[in-house]
């Protein structure tokens, strides 16, 4: 029930490595590493360094963001809780349960955040205003 998520819903997982002297290689699988089907994968690129994105929250829409390069901040708000998680791995992934506004700072130039998502593109499915998405959370 996204209405009750808190952040200790989020969780950061560790995908499979294949660590070669010649390079390394992850796999995310379906069901296995990933807790939902994957209905949708969009990527932020470009974001000048020190820029940052999301100011928003999520009505249903479950995600799991990785650092595919450089590194970044994501910022998780519950409405009475926030919790930060700096990402710069490419075999981790953290676990955004749908309810929680994020805040994504700190970009490194040149970083690329991968997000895996549960749905569709869905407008209706966004918070946009923080005042909106915590009388959501604290109403019955
Ligand atoms: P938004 O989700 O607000 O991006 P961010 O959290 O990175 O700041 O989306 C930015 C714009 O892109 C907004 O106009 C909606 C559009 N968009 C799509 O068209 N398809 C998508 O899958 C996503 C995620 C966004």
């Amino acid at each position: 029930m996204a209405k009750t998520t808190t952040i200790h819903d989020c969780r950061l997982i560790e995908f499979p490595k294949n660590h070669q002297i010649n390079g390394n290689l992850t796999s995310i699988t379906n069901k296995e590493e990933v807790p939902f089907d994957i209905k949708r994968i969009y990527y932020l690129y470009d974001v000048p360094g020190g820029e940052s994105r999301g100011a928003h929250g999520h009505r249903d829409l479950y995600q799991i963001m990785v650092a595919l390069s450089g590194s970044f901040t994501v910022t998780l708000d519950d409405g009475n809780n926030k919790q930060s998680f700096h990402l710069y791995q490419p075999y981790q992934g953290l676990l955004i349960p749908p309810g929680l506004w994020r805040d994504l700072d700190t970009f490194s130039s040149g970083s690329i955040c991968m997000v895996l998502a549960s749905e569709v593109y869905e407008e209706a499915d966004y918070f946009r205003n923080y005042e909106e998405f915590k009388l959501w959370k604290s109403s019955k």
